[in-house]
């Protein structure tokens, strides 16, 4: 059975993408090797352009089929060009959801429904959120067994935080009692930063921040542009480490709960 991640945060640009693509990576690659599928829930497509050669996305074979009722999961599933990793890529059309969803009686339960059957078939799912507390985003977080926040320190990202908590608490009570949040990962950080420093302890009052911190290199763009993964494009750079690190003090934390369905 699957373990659920859902990389959540509405703030934009800070490092979603790139966390769910790394993590992803690492947990298919190198002595992890388990089967992975990122689910790309952001209509900005970026992590289905860096994982899927420009191909014919439709709304048949993409995410916007799985918040339909009538749905063949089978079609959104896509090979990439690495081994155990698959996307269910994102589509233009995933726009016209949201207004789908609203007013429908099980509009947050579309995608948890479709994950029952994926749930079999992979060991984990990460579902990268759009920078939005949307009906889609709430979606992930009742389909989601973990939730990872992406996050640099600001006054502003400290709002942001408390916004996601909240909805984290009415989505336990009424939704998925099962999602917990795995974290808040520092990154695009900063160590210098003694204001960065110092706001750490008002953040861990609203959720735990994990131990890997992830620092900033040019490298991260460079291989997005390529379209390659950090592990391939620089596999000595800091951020690599930094990110192998985080997969493994994911899987130590994963591995004290049980999942969610099982
Ligand atoms: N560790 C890093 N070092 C340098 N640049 C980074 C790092 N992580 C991410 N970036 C860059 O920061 C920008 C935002 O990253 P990313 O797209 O992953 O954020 P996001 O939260 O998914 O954004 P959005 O909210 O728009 O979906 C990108 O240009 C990315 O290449
Ligand atoms: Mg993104």
């Amino acid at each position: 059975m699957a373990v659920v991640l859902s990389i959540t945060n509405q703030k934009g640009g800070v490092a979603k993408t790139t966390t769910t693509l790394a993590l992803a990576h690492a947990f298919a690659r190198g002595s992890t090797q388990k089967k992975v599928l990122v689910i790309d829930l952001d209509s900005q497509r970026n992590a289905t352009s860096i994982l899927l050669d420009s191909r014919d996305i439709t709304p048949e074979n993409s995410v916007y089929a799985l918040f339909q009722t009538n749905k063949t999961i089978s079609s959104t599933l896509h090979a990439t060009k690495k081994e155990n990793l698959f996307v269910i890529p994102s589509s233009l059309h995933l726009v016209e959801v949201e207004s789908q969803l609203t007013g429908a009686l099980d509009g947050f339960f579309r995608l948890n429904d479709a994950l029952q059957t994926l749930r079999q078939e992979f060991d984990y799912i990460l579902l990268d959120c759009p920078p939005s507390l949307s009906v889609i985003t709430i979606n992930a977080m009742v389909a989601a067994d973990f939730l990872l926040v992406p996050l640099q320190i600001s006054k502003f990202s400290i709002d942001g935080i408390q916004n996601i908590r909240d909805a984290v608490t009415t989505v336990n009570r009424r939704y998925n009692a099962h999602l917990k949040i795995a974290g808040g990962v520092l990154t695009l950080h900063d160590t210098r930063t003694t204001l960065a420093q110092a706001m750490i302890p008002e953040v861990e009052k609203i959720l735990p921040i994990l131990k890997t911190t992830i620092p900033r290199s040019v490298a991260v763009e460079e291989a997005h542009l390529m379209r390659q993964d950090i592990f391939d494009y620089a596999p000595q750079n800091k951020v690599a480490s930094a990110y192998t690190k985080l997969a493994e003090e994911l899987l130590s934390l994963f591995a004290h709960y049980p999942t969610q369905q099982a």
